[in-house]
C-alpha cells in the first residue's frame, strides 16, 4: 500500500506521518478498531446500537490517551464508549455508494468545482469520493473518525491521502485546501457542534474555496432537524450558490438529502 504523502507545509504539526500511520501500523489500526470500545461517531444516537451496560473500555481509552500508532490524541467522540464500528458490522452499507455521487459528478462536470487543486473530504468513510477526486486530478485528502474505514480507504486508493481526525478539530493549517466535500457526515454531528464544524471548514479552506455539502434528512431512519434554515444559519457568512433537496442513491436504497454548494467567505 502506498499513500502519496500530501501534507500541509510544516506537516501535520509534526505528529502524523501518513505512511507511518497506515503502512507501518495497519494491523494495529484494525485490531484497535475491532475493540469493543471503539468508535463513538454515533454518540449514542442509534438506540439499537448503544453500548450494553458494564465496563467496555480498555485502559488505553482513558481521557487523554493517545493513539499509539500515530500519536494523535483521542478525540472526545472516541471516548464516549459507544461499542460498534459500523464499518465492521456492515451498517455502512445502508448509506454507502460505491461510486462517485451524482452531486459530485455534476459539480465537477459543470465547473463549479474546477479541476485540480487540493480538496478535503470530511467523513470520507471508505474513500469513494476521495478516490474519484484523485482520479480526475485533485490532490485529495480524506479524514474520518473510523480507523477501520480509513484502513480500507487507504488500501483501495493509493493515489490519495487519508488521516484519522475529527472534523471539529481539523489537523490542518489555515487555507490548506481549495475545496472540500462532505457526503453524509454533517448530519451526524450534534446540533451544538455545527458552528464549530462550519468554522473549521472555513479555516482550512482558502477564501473563496468551494464546499460541496450533502446532509441527510434522516439519521437512523428518523427525520432529523436539518433543513435549509439550518444550513443558512450554520454557514451564515458563506455564499450559498445552490441548495436543493434530492433523493440520491446508496448501494441499497434512496436517501433523502439536502445538497448545498457553498463558497467560503473572504476573511475580514
Ligand atoms: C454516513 S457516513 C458517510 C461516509 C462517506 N462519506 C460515504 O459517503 O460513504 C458518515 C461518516 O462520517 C464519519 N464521521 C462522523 N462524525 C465524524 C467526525 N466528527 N469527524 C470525522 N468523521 C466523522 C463517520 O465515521 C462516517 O464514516
Amino acid at each position: 500500500m502506498h499513500s502519496r504523502r500530501l501534507e500541509p507545509a510544516g506537516g501535520y504539526g509534526g505528529r502524523v506521518s501518513l505512511s507511518g500511520a497506515w503502512e507501518d501500523h495497519a494491523d494495529e489500526w484494525i485490531a484497535w478498531a475491532r475493540t469493543s470500545s471503539y468508535d463513538g461517531f454515533w454518540e449514542g444516537t442509534w438506540p439499537a446500537l448503544r453500548a450494553p451496560p458494564g465496563p467496555t473500555r480498555s485502559p488505553a481509552d482513558r481521557p487523554g490517551a493517545r493513539d499509539s500508532a500515530v500519536g494523535l490524541p483521542r478525540t472526545r467522540a472516541c471516548q464516549t464508549g459507544v461499542v460498534t464500528d459500523h464499518y465492521a458490522d456492515g451498517t455502512y452499507r445502508w448509506w454507502h455508494l460505491s461510486e462517485a455521487s451524482p452531486e459530485l459528478v455534476s459539480a465537477l462536470g459543470d465547473g463549479w468545482l474546477p479541476g485540480g487543486g487540493r480538496i478535503l473530504d470530511v467523513g470520507c468513510g471508505l474513500g469513494t469520493e476521495v478516490g474519484h477526486l484523485a482520479a480526475v486530478g485533485w490532490q485529495a485528502v480524506g479524514i474520518d473518525l473510523s480507523a477501520m474505514a480509513l484502513a480500507r480507504a487507504a488500501a483501495g486508493h493509493d493515489d490519495a491521502a487519508f488521516l484519522r481526525a475529527d472534523v471539529r478539530a481539523l489537523p490542518f493549517g489555515a487555507d490548506s485546501f481549495d475545496a472540500a466535500a462532505d457526503r453524509g457526515c454533517f448530519h451526524y454531528l450534534p446540533p451544538a457542534a455545527r458552528t464549530r464544524y462550519a468554522a473549521e471548514l472555513r479555516r482550512v479552506l482558502r477564501p473563496g474555496g468551494r464546499f460541496l455539502l450533502r446532509a441527510s434528512l434522516r439519521a437512523a431512519g428518523e427525520r432529523n432537524d436539518i433543513d435549509e434554515a439550518v444550513i443558512v444559519g450554520c454557514f451564515a457568512r458563506w455564499r450559498i450558490d445552490a441548495m436543493t433537496r434530492a433523493a440520491v442513491p446508496s448501494d441499497t436504497r434512496a436517501l433523502d438529502v439536502l445538497i448545498a454548494r457553498l463558497t467560503a467567505p473572504l476573511r475580514s
